[in-house]
């Protein structure tokens, strides 16, 4: 082993004659300026193979008869240990023919051992090196070559000047649905397109070898012969040989059905985006920065009066309009075209050509760019002229309504009140006239019973005296005595209820005139009978008929002490107040002549009796109404009671008491 230069050519000799490699390394080493360095020499071939990788050799020197392998198999040995590496082979020199096949196996060289000199060796070693890098060159450009063309999607083929295929790559011979690309060699387009392509494809690629320029980006529909239709977008050029002349074409065809699907679907949409806007009776139109129109719709268009698109790209309203009005167009646009602001469903009054009055709904949106300029705006305007009228229309009809209703509300009102005050009247002229017919029919019988009763009174006082005093005689005396006192009490009760209803008021003592009727009751107290005293003594006098008022606290106290059949407590209330309408329950059909702030007397009998029926209440003022046993009671009390009592305008009011009994109010105007 010899140390080498850094730059100098790392030759592995495998040799095993010792002269030889004496000789060798002896040539070698006189070469001027060191180029080639034997970095080993060994004598077997198996040992030279296991020193190739490690030792970095540029280039083998090989004998072809070595002790472990000889002839030719020793150079395909070598080469396919070390492919690639440049490999010069040592023969004898009867052995040309074998060196000569081995050069044709693609050893770089060969030298016959004793026919070269220093020269001829140097000589040899350089070829072969350089002819080994030329090819490694070589192939890897082929291998970008390919690369390129198998991996490329686009489609690369290469024609004779017939219009051949000679080469092309895998992406056509996918389209072609070929195996293998070499299939397709020979065959031109008419073998897998269609007659109409394969023909123009032809026309474009003599056209193209005729003139030598290239055919760019042409958009061409293919029709392959199982009818699938591709869009491509395909580039032409002249295939030149070495020398320059024309030999055919190449061409890369791109495919662009996916963006001409997209093209034609934009399309088909613009289409129905114009057709929608063209149909939308509103205008619609856009404007650039300086005012001018730059699209619109076909309502927009015959506004404008316009007969073609083309009559209004690029103009203004001044164009259309008399000066004063398109001025009025053009300022009501630019606020949004200098604010970038848009403006949306705005109510604007505007004047047509004609100087007509229109109601518009507006819709201004600016057209701002990516750089945030405003290059113009979008207009949306419909026409409201008929709507803004017929809500004017409506408004007014409805403040009429408004009117109508308030007025026939307030005529029902007042007819509500009329009906309720008729209906009032009515019930008491109908009670009225009720009692009108009972006090008529009462004085009538009063009147024709009260001269027999007489009769029957005398005629007893006469008997009793003149008549035997038997006992029996006496005792049917004194049932018919009875009988007589009980009718005449009925006619008397019925005299008072027919009465002509008149008063002689004078101011009476309340408290006095109860104390004196409960004196003409106390012969009815039958049992234990305590009478409770609550009277005012400042009590004020009230202007009352005396005779008719005692008449009703007899009345009252009868019932009180009649509900008390087992005895019982009797209360006598008397006291004065101002009405102050709270929490006040004023009772009775007078009602209405007390006032909030009146001055009132009440007089309040209570007893602890069984007290009225709740369901018998309300009819215990109706004449002849009695819960009463016959002779006890004739009904006509209260009636009476009720009659007096109204014609001194106050009221009367009976009602339950909580823990017994019931309590009877009178009240009167102080
Ligand atoms: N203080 C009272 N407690 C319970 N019931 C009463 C009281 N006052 C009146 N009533 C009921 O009212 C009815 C009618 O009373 P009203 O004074 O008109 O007639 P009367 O007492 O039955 O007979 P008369 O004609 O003799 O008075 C009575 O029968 C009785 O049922
Ligand atoms: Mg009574």
């Amino acid at each position: 082993m010899s140390t080498a230069s850094p730059t100098a050519s790392r030759i592995l000799l495998i040799e095993d004659s010792p002269g030889d490699v004496l000789l060798l390394r002896k040539m070698l080493a006189e070469v001027p300026g060191g180029g080639f360095c034997i970095v080993a020499d060994t004598g077997t071939l198996e040992r030279g193979l296991a020193l190739i990788a490690s030792l970095e050799v540029d280039l083998v020197l090989l004998d072809l008869n070595l002790p472990d392998s000889r002839g030719i198999d020793t150079f395909t040995t070598a080469q396919d240990a070390a492919p690639g590496l440049p490999i010069i082979v040592l023969t004898g020199q009867d052995d040309s023919e074998l060196a000569l096949h081995a050069v044709h196996l693609g050893a770089g060289e060969y030298l016959e051992k004793g026919g070269f000199d220093p020269r001829l060796l140097v000589r040899t070693l350089r070829y072969a090196l350089e002819r080994s890098h030329y090819q490694q060159a070589l192939a890897r450009e082929r291998e970008f070559f390919t690369t390129l063309l198998d991996n490329i999607p686009d489609r690369i083929y290469f024609k004779d000047d017939r219009s051949r295929f000679i080469r092309i790559n895998r992406a056509l011979t996918r389209l072609f649905q070929l195996e293998r690309p070499e299939e397709a060699y020979g065959r031109s387009d008419a073998d897998f397109y269609d007659a109409e392509h394969a023909a123009q494809a032809r026309v474009d690629e003599k056209l193209v070898m005729e003139t030598g320029e290239p055919l760019l980006n042409k958009v061409e529909c293919e029709t392959l012969h199982d009818g699938t239709r591709v869009w491509s977008l395909t580039t032409k050029l002249p295939l030149r040989d070495r020398k320059g002349i024309i030999i055919g074409t190449c061409g890369i065809s791109r495919e662009i059905s996916q963006i001409k699907e997209m093209e034609s679907a934009l399309e088909s949409e613009r289409n129905l985006l114009r057709a929608v806007i063209d149909n939308v009776p509103d205008h619609i139109f856009l404007k650039d920065a300086e005012g001018r129109y730059l699209l619109d719709n076909a309502a927009h268009m015959r506004w404008l009066g316009a007969q073609r698109r083309s009559e209004i790209v690029g103009r203004t309203p001044f164009d259309f309009f008399p000066p004063e009005v398109a001025k009025i167009y053009h300022d009501a646009d630019l606020p949004v075209l200098q604010s970038g602001k848009p403006v949306v469903n705005r109510e604007e009054k505007t004047v047509d050509t004609y100087g007509n009055i229109e109601w518009a709904l507006l819709t201004k949106v600016p057209w701002i760019t990516e750089d945030g300029q405003v290059h113009g705006m979008v207009c949306v305007k419909r026409n409201i002229t008929e709507q803004k009228l017929a809500e004017e229309h409506l408004r007014e009809a409805n403040a009429e309504l408004a009117q109508s209703r308030e007025e026939v509300l307030s005529a029902m009102n007042r007819l509500q009140s009329a009906h309720t005050e008729l209906r009032e009247v009515q019930l008491q002229l109908i009670e009225a006239e009720k009692m009108k017919l009972i006090g008529r029919l009462a004085a009538g019988v009063a009147h024709e019973v009260k001269n027999p009763l007489a009769i029957l009174k005398m005629g007893l006082d006469f008997l009793k005296q003149s008549a035997p005093a038997d006992d029996n005689t006496a005792v049917i005396m004194k049932e018919m005595e009875d009988a007589v006192h009980r009718a005449d009490s009925v006619i008397r009760g019925l005299l008072d209820f027919s009465r002509p209803k008149q008063l002689e008021k004078k101011k009476v003592n309340l408290n006095a005139l109860l104390e004196d009727a409960l004196k003409l009751v106390k012969v009815e107290m039958k049992g234990a009978f305590e009478v409770v005293r609550e009277l005012d003594p400042k009590l004020p006098q009230v202007a009352l008929d005396a005779d008719k008022m005692s008449h009703v606290f007899v009345n009252l106290l009868t019932n009180a002490i009649h509900a008390m059949d087992k005895g019982g407590t009797l209360t006598m209330r008397t006291y004065a107040k101002q009405l102050t309408g709270v929490g006040e329950n004023i009772a009775g059909s007078a009602s209405e002549s007390f006032r909030v702030g009146q001055s009132i007397v009440l007089v309040e009998i209570d007893d602890t009796g069984h007290g009225v029926p709740e369901d018998k209440l309300p009819k215990i003022f109706e004449p002849f109404f009695t819960t009463k046993p016959t002779g006890k009671g004739t009904g006509l009390g209260l009636a009476v009671v009720k009659t007096i009592i109204d014609l001194h305008s106050g009221t009367i009011d009976v009602r339950n008491l909580p823990e017994a009994g019931a309590r009877v109010t009178l009240m009167f105007q102080a």
